[in-house]
């Protein structure tokens, strides 16, 4: 049996990009066009050349430019929209009209004030008009799945006779459920009069969270093209994304039977691309492009990770144009993961040793969100004998006030030996960090301070992160602390322990 292709028609362009936040320029438009046809949709949907002159601009731009896919553009079923889309298109070498009227009667009564006969009859006109232009005619009964099936039927078998090649099933509001939209499409595929001449289309909303879900179930049915966008960016809660689609069709192939054209392996970057150039970010947990979606940080799965990566992913993250896997070490993460880290990083440790570095690890795990490679190599060497770093605070205080200057006390061990200083500053930081450089005589620059509070409320642990220029070297440090002045000087001292050990271990410059 020869397997089923689906087209994939992507309407980041148009139905994404005319949601909040997604207003896109024309060059970006282009770019965008440009990374889709990498991506290697069948379709592109490059706007709806009536709705601006700048769409316009658009679509013309596209149309003359990118090269494979099909380019297309929305129309209303009016001839002004006709004409227009057709004049905007006509540059490139392969393109299509996507007609569209409303179905449902909530849509004929009330926002288009006509008779079922009427827009039977308008939709055959733009069909009609469409077709002296190209004849790639797609037509679209707005807003179907609340239409009643019968004049479906009807209207869709007229738009066929006018000559529509691809009939697309809009579900306008996502409104409609999986076993619904099998049921509809199935019954369109049967009894709509031509249907075996034409491509049956889905487009779904994401308003119930179920428009992958429904396109899927669409396929399963009959349909051979799904209507999509990159990120599932679309109006309000958005369309089907085309990722998951995607990526749903490819991992479970053997049950859908079907192939795309897609080359999965430009997803990430498309998807990348189109946060960049709207600003609009994925939530972390997005499947397959969120920062989270290959990422494990539970012990047991990083255990089984890194056992075999087919006990915690479906799919590869190469497969999607992602590097790797990602294992965040954090209060979950178990002994193997960590042991593998430090193996990572070029360390062999002795069992003894893994486990006095992984009991630290989970105290600090405790207190930070994330344990960094800057973390562990400081576990490593306070634990293991290894560089245990000149400098260690005892001891510190800091004093300010409206009325009091800015001053820091700090009690600092250097080589065994204890010094205590004091110091003045513009704030409790700077004074504290005066103290330390006064101790250590060190004259680095700090080029670079930033605090992030770790967790919500005025009871948050401050993380500080530093970096710290001498003599042509520098070092990063890392501070956590409920006191953010102490949480600095943490940070300091880090990266002045690490200036100096790069600056007696030259060889090791790299790897710090
Ligand atoms: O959601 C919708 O109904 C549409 C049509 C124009 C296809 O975007
Ligand atoms: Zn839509």
């Amino acid at each position: 049996m020869t397997e089923r292709r689906i087209r994939i028609f992507d309407t980041t362009l148009r139905d994404g990009e005319q949601s909040p936040g997604c207003t896109m320029t024309a060059e970006e438009k282009l770019l965008m066009a440009q990374q889709l046809a990498r991506l290697g949709v069948d379709t592109i949907e490059a706007g709806f050349a009536a709705a601006s002159p700048g769409d316009f601009e658009s679509i013309r731009e596209i149309s003359r430019t990118v090269k494979g896919p099909m380019i297309v553009s929305l129309a209303r079923a009016k001839a002004e929209d006709i004409n227009a889309a057709a004049e905007a298109l006509k540059g490139s070498p392969r393109w299509g009209i996507h007609t569209f009227i409303g179905s449902s009667p909530l849509h004929m009564k009330h926002k288009l004030k006509m008779t079922p006969d009427e827009v039977v009859a308008n939709a055959v006109r733009a069909v009609e008009q469409a077709k002296k232009f190209t004849d790639n005619v797609e037509f679209s009964p707005e807003d179907a799945t609340r239409a009643e099936p019968e004049f479906l039927v009807r209207l869709l078998g007229a738009t066929v006779a006018a000559g529509a090649t691809t009939l697309n099933i809009p579900d306008t509001v996502g409104y409609t459920t999986p076993h619904e939209m099998h049921e509809l499409i199935t019954r369109l595929v049967n009894e709509v009069k031509g249907a075996d001449k034409v491509v049956f289309s889905v487009h779904c909303h994401n308003d119930l969270g179920l428009a992958v879900a429904n396109s899927l179930a669409a396929v399963r049915a009959g349909a051979g093209q799904v209507e999509c966008t990159i990120n599932g960016i679309g109006e309000r809660a958005g369309n089907a994304s085309l990722e998951e689609i995607v990526m749903a069709l490819k991992t479970r192939h053997q049950f859908y039977q079907v192939a795309t054209g897609i080359h999965t392996e430009h997803i990430f970057q498309t998807s990348r691309l189109l946060t960049q150039l709207t600003g609009m970010a994925v939530q972390p947990n997005k499947a397959i492009v969120g920062a989270n979606a290959f990422a494990h940080e539970a012990g047991i799965h990083q255990d089984g990770m890194l056992k075999n990566p087919l006990t915690y992913e479906i799919m590869t993250p190469e497969s999607v144009g992602i590097k790797a896997s990602n294992l965040v070490l954090g209060k979950h993460s178990g002994r193997h993961a960590l042991a593998q880290r430090v193996e990572e990083m070029g360390y062999t440790l002795s069992d003894e040793d893994l486990n006095r570095v992984f009991g630290e690890f989970k105290r600090l795990a405790d207190l930070k969100k994330t344990v960094f490679d800057e973390d562990i190599e400081a576990l490593v060497n306070q634990n293991t004998g290894g560089w245990q770093g000149r400098y260690k605070i005892h001891h510190l205080n800091a004093v300010s006030g409206t009325d009091a200057i800015p001053t820091a006390t700090v009690e600092l061990e250097v080589d065994g030996k204890i010094i205590r200083k004091a110091a003045f500053g513009a704030g409790p930081v700077d004074a504290a960090l005066n103290a330390i450089k006064e101790i250590t005589g060190s004259a680095c620059k700090l080029t670079h301070y930033q605090v992030n509070a770790i967790t919500g409320g005025t009871d948050a642990q401050g993380e500080v992160a530093v970096t710290v220029e001498e003599d042509g070297l520098s070092a990063i440090g890392r501070g956590t602390d409920l006191d953010i002045v102490m949480a600095s000087a943490m940070a300091f001292t880090t990266a002045l322990n690490r200036l100096a050990y790069r600056k007696l271990n030259p060889r090791r410059k790299a790897a710090l």
